[in-house]
């Protein structure tokens, strides 16, 4: 049996800037991840997910609890950790290419070769024929791909994605989820992934967690124990409408 690669431990957090005092925006969140695993996160709005992902990117410090990465507290951000937001932020000045780089050359990685892992990438993601083109020349899932492509760079073990294909239309967004779970099969990685979507949650994960009203803590969790590689065939068995049919139950 291994060990759990994240582990948070009664993490809340407290916001201090508002008129009226504390503002609890996470209540007691608990719950691990194991090496590998691919595990969602479904919660009302404002219950605290986003809160909860900054604080395991370690971009923000919980007001208590812990965060164990590997087994040792989290200090900060991690190159062992990738983030992706519900909005893509890219630089809107600098080219897909350039976007992806970017993190690279922060760390002094010569520019030849940041050039190079950052083409890798692109063309991981499919869009290796779009290096040059600006965010505002693309389309809202390419942006998102840019995104996961700079999250990625690194070859991080970890991605936090934080409602990555939140924005974008139904069609589209069904497709990244396909490209999503073909890279997270490809190359083994542990996903941490925020969603709003049921259907986008059991195809994709190991287990997904559902959370509480605001102040939110893990209320429940349920197994995906359908097989794997999956393929869209799956949407229609049995099992899959039976725990469609469960997880919207435990997030009533
Ligand atoms: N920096 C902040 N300062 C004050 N309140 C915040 C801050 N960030 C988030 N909140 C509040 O905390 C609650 C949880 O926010 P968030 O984590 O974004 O929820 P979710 O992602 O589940 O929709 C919300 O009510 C939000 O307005
Ligand atoms: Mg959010």
């Amino acid at each position: 049996m291994s060990e759990p690669i994240l582990v948070a431990d009664h993490v809340q957090m407290l916001f201090f800037d508002s008129a009226e005092g504390p503002f609890e925006a996470l209540g007691n969140a608990t719950f691990q991840v194991m090496p590998n695993e691919f595990v969602c996160l479904i919660g009302p709005s404002g219950c605290g997910k986003s809160t909860l992902l900054r604080i395991l990117g370690g971009l923000i410090r919980p007001t208590s609890g812990t965060v164990l990465l590997d087994g040792q507290p989290l200090a900060g951000p991690q190159r062992r950790i990738g983030f992706v937001f519900q909005h893509s932020n890219l630089m809107p000045w600098r080219t897909a290419l350039a976007n992806v780089m970017l993190p690279l050359q922060l760390q002094g990685v010569p520019r030849i070769e940041a050039q190079a892992r950052a083409r890798d990438m692109l063309q991981l993601v499919g869009l290796g024929a779009y290096a040059d083109m600006l965010p505002r020349d693309l389309s809202g899932g390419m942006r998102q791909r840019v995104a996961l492509a700079r999250a990625l760079v690194y070859d991080p073990d970890i991605l936090l994605l934080d409602e990555p294909f939140g924005a974008l239309d139904a069609l589209t967004r069904e497709r990244m989820s396909w490209e999503l779970l073909a890279l997270w099969q490809a190359r083994k990685k542990t996903v941490l992934m925020v969603t709003h979507n049921i259907q986008e949650a059991i195809f994709l994960s190991d287990r997904v967690l559902t959370m509480s009203r605001r102040p939110g803590h893990v209320e429940r969790e349920v197994v995906i124990d359908l097989p794997r590689p999956r393929s869209i065939d799956d949407l229609y068995t049995t099992r899959f409408i039976e725990l469609t049919h469960l997880l919207r139950d435990s997030l009533r």
